[in-house]
């Protein structure tokens, strides 16, 4: 795993939106699987910015979002489509009919979770696949638990996701208590992988996916086991990683 300490989140951002910029360089019609929540935004500003002023181009790149919130429709402005359209795709050159959420207002949510992940494989799985990192450790939706889920689920979030994504809302009882998320099994088929992640509340996390033992309890030690992941941090956020290797 290769583990950037940025001094603050602009640091971040920008590093993690070169990484992104150097896949749809390098491969224009690449399958970016894509990340919701405050650890990215940052990241989405700079790709625009590129894109705005010529130097990066979105128009062949297909993308695969990890997840959705059940029950919020596409135009709800905490839904995961809307915050994709408001942060990136509205901004960028990128094709609508290219771009990729799983349909959070799906009546059968088993039957879009199997569309979904047959989509997914259809693409050939993400290029790159951009992740944010849980307090608790979950990356996309999948939360601590006795096993790693493997494709496209139904997730009834954790307590302590609905109270950390309770910020968006007017209240935690606003948040939804279902998302619909790419497993890890899905996650873990991407060629690469990049983590932004900032604060230190999630200090704990960082340190226990990488120096952890490899548990579902901790979603996101399973990392450890890829070929081919970068992770970004803040200071705060490699806090405790730094400390445990000086
Ligand atoms: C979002 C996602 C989640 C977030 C995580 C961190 O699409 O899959 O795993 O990345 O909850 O969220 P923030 O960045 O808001 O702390």
């Amino acid at each position: 795993m290769k583990i950037f300490c940025e001094k603050d989140y602009d640091a971040m951002s920008h590093r993690a939106a070169a990484v992104i910029a150097a896949q749809v360089v390098s491969k224009p019609d690449c399958v970016l699987g894509l990340a919701t929540g405050s650890s990215p935004v940052g990241t989405y500003r700079e790709l625009v910015k590129w894109y705005k002023q010529g130097d990066l181009s979105f128009k062949e790149v297909r993308s695969v979002n990890l997840d959705e919130y059940y029950g919020l429709a596409p135009d709800h402005d905490q839904s995961y489509r809307y915050f994709m359209q408001t942060n990136l795709f509205d901004h960028v050159d990128i094709l609508p009919e290219n771009t990729n959420v799983p349909d959070g207002l799906a009546k059968d949510p088993a039957a879009e979770s199997e569309r979904y992940e047959r989509l997914v494989a259809g693409l050939g799985y993400a290029d790159l696949q951009l992740l944010g990192m849980g307090r608790n450790g979950h990356i996309g939706f999948n939360e601590p638990c006795d096993h790693f889920p493997v494709i496209t689920h139904l997730v009834n979030l954790a307590p302590s996701t609905i109270e950390a994504n309770s910020r968006f809302f007017a209240s935690a009882g606003d948040v939804p208590k279902q998302a619909l998320s790419m497993g890890i099994g899905t996650i873990m088929r991407a060629r690469k992988i990049l983590v932004v992640v900032s604060g230190e509340e999630k200090a704990d996390a960082v340190y226990q996916a990488v120096c952890g033992p490899v548990t579902p309890e901790a979603p996101a030690s399973i990392l450890q086991l890829h070929p081919d992941v970068t992770l970004v941090g803040d200071k705060e956020a490699t806090s405790k990683l730094m400390e445990a290797q000086a």
